[in-house]
């Protein structure tokens, strides 16, 4: 029989991983994962890892939970996929008839495709084609500095992480870049309790500058989870809004990392108030089962498509799994879990438990310059000096070693940079988040001391 060694190098010999450095490979060779249990992923060996970054931010109530497994297998007995256009079937339009109960007011038309930067490509080019029916003249995007929205070329064009976007810069469209909050270091000297969003006037210049020619604004709302889990305040959005109606301007939500619970209401735009033109939705949306988005948009935006059709005026946008049966399944069975089982109301409860902890534990350490909570996601800044909030310098690889160690402990933390964070599913436990607190200071301690 083989090992999980043997199967680690026959996984090297195939398999390019994704966002890896594959030299990285040859000291910390993949974990052959066997099963998953809730919170937990067990590899070959039967060793035990908490997943507190729920597999990429999409695993939103657990590994293998027991309710959307049955809810796909019993899809798959009737239907696994047909053509989206020109067919249809009960899960996709059941699926939008609850969605639209809990998401902003307003959004009513629902584009299904099957990825997170699928999603947001088609955002952007509804957002263009809208204009351009309507006879205006944009064609410039914005977005905030640090942001992330995919790695297909159009969502690249509009994210800002020099990591994922620079090399590709001559090949991508160019879009104007609002500076973004940031609250840990604000330039204006402020702290999140006498915070103003002065920084909003970055947004009101640039808007003064190109707001004309601007079709849309995208933004990762509240939480710009790849620069670091960066949070900023709900008023930051509130004030987005308006100036974007002020300017005619479509706001663009990638809810993609924030939807379904993540940062303690539905949705982040509901902790504002505010209905986006575009949202866009993935990962919790199929509890990490099946790989589904949808972009949603309002009445307004899809009446300028709406025409016969020698006018030329459709969205010619199509992925072949649009709509798939299988991902309307596992998202029905996803809202079911939350309603049923009152899932953001205990993940709330359970979110307090989780900060507290964080604080007790992590608060007076030496390198730790800010613990930021939004909902259950918890994120710690480190630093070489709580003074000067100098970051490690990032050839150090500080979040890499720690990650490394935390694996040892049975542990997923997977750091952003110097941003250790935990954003787990939302049914954690008390007694798991404890586990997890122990392995990452053992961790942590291991490699800073
Ligand atoms: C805010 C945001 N937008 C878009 C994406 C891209 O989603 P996908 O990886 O499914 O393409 C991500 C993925 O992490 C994300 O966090």
């Amino acid at each position: 029989m083989k090992s999980m060694v043997d199967w680690q190098k026959e996984d090297v010999k195939y398999i390019w991983h994704p966002c890896s450095q594959m030299k990285d490979y040859e000291e910390l060779p993949p974990i052959i994962i066997e099963k998953g249990d809730g919170v937990h992923l067990y590899d070959m060996d039967g060793k035990e890892y908490l997943d507190v970054v729920s597999s990429w931010w999409c695993n939103l109530l657990g590994h293998c939970n027991t309710k959307i497994t049955e809810g796909i297998k019993a899809q798959l007995d009737q239907l696994e996929h047909v053509i989206f256009a020109n067919f249809s079937h009960q899960p996709a339009i059941r699926l939008c008839q609850r969605l639209s109960k809990i998401i902003p007011e307003g959004l009513t038309k629902f584009n299904f495709s099957d990825n997170g930067s699928a999603a947001v490509e088609c955002s952007l080019k509804m957002a263009f084609q809208y204009h351009y029916q309507e006879g205006h003249h944009r064609t410039k995007f914005m977005c905030l500095s640090d942001g992330y929205h995919g790695e297909t070329i159009g969502a690249l064009s509009v994210g800002t992480l020099d990591l994922y976007a620079k090399i590709y810069q001559p090949m991508l469209m160019d879009a104007i870049r609002i500076d973004a909050p940031d609250c840990y270091r604000c330039p204006y000297g402020k702290c999140r309790e006498n915070c103003h969003v002065e920084c909003f006037e970055k947004a009101e210049q640039e808007f003064e500058k190109y707001g004309k020619e601007t079709c849309a604004m995208i933004v990762e709302p509240l939480l710009q989870g790849s620069a670091g889990m960066r949070m900023y305040p709900a008023q930051y959005l509130k004030k987005l809004r308006a100036l974007c109606d002020e300017y005619g301007v479509l706001l663009i939500a990638d809810e993609i990392a924030t939807g379904f619970g993540r940062t303690g209401k539905m949705f982040a735009c509901d902790h504002a108030g505010i209905s986006p033109d575009i949202m866009c939705i993935s990962k919790g949306l199929t509890g990490g089962y099946m790989p589904m988005a949808i972009t949603i948009t309002t009445e307004k935006i899809y009446q300028a498509f709406y025409s016969d059709y020698n006018e030329g005026k459709a969205f010619m946008h199509s992925h072949t799994y649009s709509g798939n049966p299988l991902g309307c399944s596992a998202a029905h069975a996803v809202l079911d879990v939350l309603e049923e089982e009152r899932i953001l109301e205990r993940a709330n409860e359970t979110a307090e438990y989780l900060k507290e902890q964080m604080h007790q534990h992590f608060g007076s350490h030496k390198n730790v310059g800010e613990i930021r909570t939004l909902g259950l996601i918890n994120a710690m800044e480190l630093v070489t000096d709580k003074e000067t909030k100098e970051g490690f310098d990032s050839k150090e690889r500080v979040g890499y070693q720690i990650y490394k160690e935390a694996l040892k402990e049975g542990l997923i933390l997977r750091p952003l940079g110097n941003v250790l964070y935990f954003n787990p599913p939302l049914t954690i436990t008390k007694e798991e988040i404890d586990a997890a607190i122990a392995r990452t200071e053992i961790a942590m301690n291991k490699i800073l001391g």
